[in-house]
């Protein structure tokens, strides 16, 4: 909490995306009882997920157990994760009218177990560790609406956009609307901290960004509570990283295509950063998992506001080993010490 207030910290803190999930034989035990699915909407075995995660991993903060993609079901999607082909939607928007049957998402109750489970895990974590509540970025959730599933080239969300700009900026206002509720709601249910995850907003131009989504996630962030710190994710384009800090969030998730000295002179002393090591990198052998994440940590040089994470989420075939040295490493790192 200190870190993303930009105030000194006695080390650099560390957690990961995806703390929980395929890579830890915890995780996997209980998913060969329960389905994805299932096991979001279940709150005892959803913050069970994430308490497991923080005993066995020496992190310093936890994230909500549940999926970017559940807020879309109130709105009229209808979800399903296979077995190995990740999510997929199985009525996604194709069309402007499509737009007007996707429904603002204003009934609390509709998402209970969400704020069932963050009330669970809050009160099973240690006092002095945050819990911290996410949500998709407007862009990305339209991406998926549209897509209906993961994409490469993301040809139907960029047809829809060029197309019809004005059913676009509908579904935009619509889901940024839904998703300044929905991150209050989770703060009002015991969160600490929020990130707004903007995964898919690479596949972008900045002209485009600027054009179709910047006003959007901005309104949105400008939304939530002040005193709330926000990290504002975005992976994929470092030439997106001025305009994500345009849109707001007081500290600027990154992933690893850039020097995050790099990125921090971009997004400006007045901002805190978090990242970024390459998630691959933890299949590596482990002197090599130390090297690089000193390396990470000697590009702020303990510079206040500076929370360690990965470029994006742990990769399920990663050892839980090198996650474990991984975070032995920053943990133990004097910023006198060089690489
Ligand atoms: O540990 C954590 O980070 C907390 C939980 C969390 C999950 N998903 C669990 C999950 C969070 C914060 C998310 C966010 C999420 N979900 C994002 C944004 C982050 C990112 O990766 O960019 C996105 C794009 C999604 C949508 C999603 N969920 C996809 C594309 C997939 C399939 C990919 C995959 O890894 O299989 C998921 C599934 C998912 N979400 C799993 C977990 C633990 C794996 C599900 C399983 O058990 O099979």
């Amino acid at each position: 909490m200190k870190a993303a207030r930009r105030e000194p910290v006695d080390r650099v803190p560390i957690w990961l995306m995806r703390q929980a999930g395929r890579y830890l034989p915890e995780y996997r035990r209980i998913r060969e009882q329960v389905s994805f699915l299932q096991l979001c909407r279940d709150p005892r075995l959803a913050s069970q997920v994430m308490l497991l995660t923080v005993e066995r991993l020496p992190v310093d903060a936890a994230i909500l157990f549940s999926d970017l993609l559940l807020i879309l079901e109130p709105m009229g999607l209808e979800l399903r994760f296979g077995a190995d082909e990740g999510p997929t939607l199985r009525n996604p928007i194709r069309e402007p009218r499509d737009v007007a049957r996707f429904r603002e998402w204003e009934d609390m109750d509709s998402l209970d177990f969400v704020w069932e489970t963050v009330r669970r895990t809050r009160a099973g974590l240690p006092d002095a560790m945050p819990l911290i509540g996410f949500a998709g970025a407007p862009f990305t959730l339209a991406a998926y609406a549209i897509e209906g599933r993961t994409s490469r080239s993301f040809e139907n969300v960029k047809r829809f956009m060029y197309s019809h700009p004005e059913a676009w900026d509908d579904l935009l206002g619509k889901l940024e609307r839904s998703v300044a509720r929905y991150l209050i709601a989770q703060c009002e249910s015991g969160v600490q901290a929020l990130q707004v995850f903007d995964s898919w907003a690479g596949c972008l131009s900045a002209d485009d960004y600027r054009c179709y989504v910047l006003r959007h996630t901005q309104r949105l962030l400008a939304a939530l509570p002040a005193d709330v710190p926000v990290i504002h994710f975005a992976t994929g384009n470092p030439a997106l990283i001025p305009l994500q800090a345009e849109a707001g969030g007081g500290v600027i998730g990154v992933d690893w295509r850039i020097r995050l000295s790099e990125a921090w002179a971009m997004i400006g002393e007045d901002r805190g950063i978090q990242g970024n090591l390459d998630p691959a990198v933890l299949l590596g052998p482990e002197e090599v998992v130390r090297r690089r994440a000193r390396e990470v940590l000697a590009e702020t040089r303990g510079r206040p506001g500076h929370i360690f994470n990965l470029g994006h989420g742990v990769l399920p075939s990663t050892p839980v080993e090198n996650v474990l040295a991984l975070i032995e490493t920053v943990r133990d790192w004097d910023p006198e010490q060089l690489p």
